[in-house]
């Protein structure tokens, strides 16, 4: 792997991963996710520590969320979908599908256990931080993937639930393509100026819309199909699913350094790197 970039700021991003002790496909939600597909738990073991370890050279503190007693749970190991958090408070998921409903007390009971307050609606459907981008380090602007799994009346909850004293702004996008179920798999935020993002997994209004909000950087379609914006930016460094060399090409061009980890496992679950955390602080 190779040596990640020093970030010129201390600020410490704080990520909160699930131990993928009971990971494993047996149902399927995504066209991904295929239960006759053996998943190779050793290597996702492998792979899980990996992503860890890439993450923690790259100067991310990880918090880990022990899934004790969570057998049934097989993707309570994305913890990208638990919750969007802001400040000590965290807006958590209420699943669309009832494979993953359960999932909700575990990481409600995690939050609870480390300091953060719990809001949510059990009426409207919300993905968490699979489906809500911070593009911003104060918190101020969230990209919100709507459709397949998150409910567009979540934009307004969410939004008055975690505003405390300092409003933000909430951009609703438009999921379109089945395979890009979450924002996080065809979105990524690099910085409050520029995101890379595979533009077809939206509709024509929200690629209007985003285009207005954020310098733009497409993938082609083999770097999304590999995830390649299923990514977690650590100050200079991104840390992805191995094999998209274009876009590590057009990462480096814009003063950034791809961090390469094999997420094959966890991509019959229809996730990779980024799904598999949650950004805290
Ligand atoms: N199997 C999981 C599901 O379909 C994968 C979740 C991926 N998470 C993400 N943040 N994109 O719900």
């Amino acid at each position: 792997m190779a040596a990640p970039l020093k970030s010129a700021t201390n600020a410490v991003k704080k990520i909160l991963m699930t131990r993928p002790t009971y990971f494993t496909v047996k149902y399927s939600i995504n066209p991904w996710m295929d239960p006759s597909v053996p998943v190779n738990e050793e290597k996702a073991g492998k792979q899980w520590e990996t992503l860890k370890s890439a993450l923690e050279s790259a100067g991310a503190a990880i918090e880990v969320l022990e899934p004790n007693g969570a057998e049934n749970f097989p993707d309570l190991v994305f913890a990208a979908n638990a919750a969007v958090v802001r400040g000590k408070r965290a807006y958590l998921a209420n699943f669309h599908y009832a494979e993953r409903k359960g999932e909700k007390f575990f990481f409600d009971r995690w939050f609870k256990e480390n300091g953060y307050e719990t809001v949510g609606d059990d009426e409207i459907a919300f993905e968490g931080a699979g489906d809500a981008l911070w593009a911003q380090k104060n918190r101020s602007k969230l990209f919100c993937g709507v459709g397949p799994r998150t409910d567009a009346r979540a934009l307004d909850d969410v939004a008055k639930k975690l505003k405390n004293d300092e409003p933000f702004t909430v951009f609703g996008c438009q999921l379109v393509d089945p395979r890009f179920y979450h924002i996080d798999t065809c979105f990524c935020p690099l910085n409050e100026e520029v995101a890379i993002w595979y533009p077809k997994a939206f509709d024509q209004v929200s690629q209007h819309n985003m285009k207005n909000e954020i310098e733009l950087v497409a993938v082609n379609e083999k770097d999304a199909k590999n995830f390649a914006c299923n990514a977690v930016v650590v100050g200079k460094n991104v840390v992805m699913n191995q094999g998209s060399d274009e876009t590590g090409k057009t990462l480096e061009k814009l003063g950034y350094k791809p961090i390469f980890v094999d997420m094959s496992e966890f991509i019959k679950s229809g996730g990779s790197a980024k799904c598999c955390t949650l950004l805290l602080e």
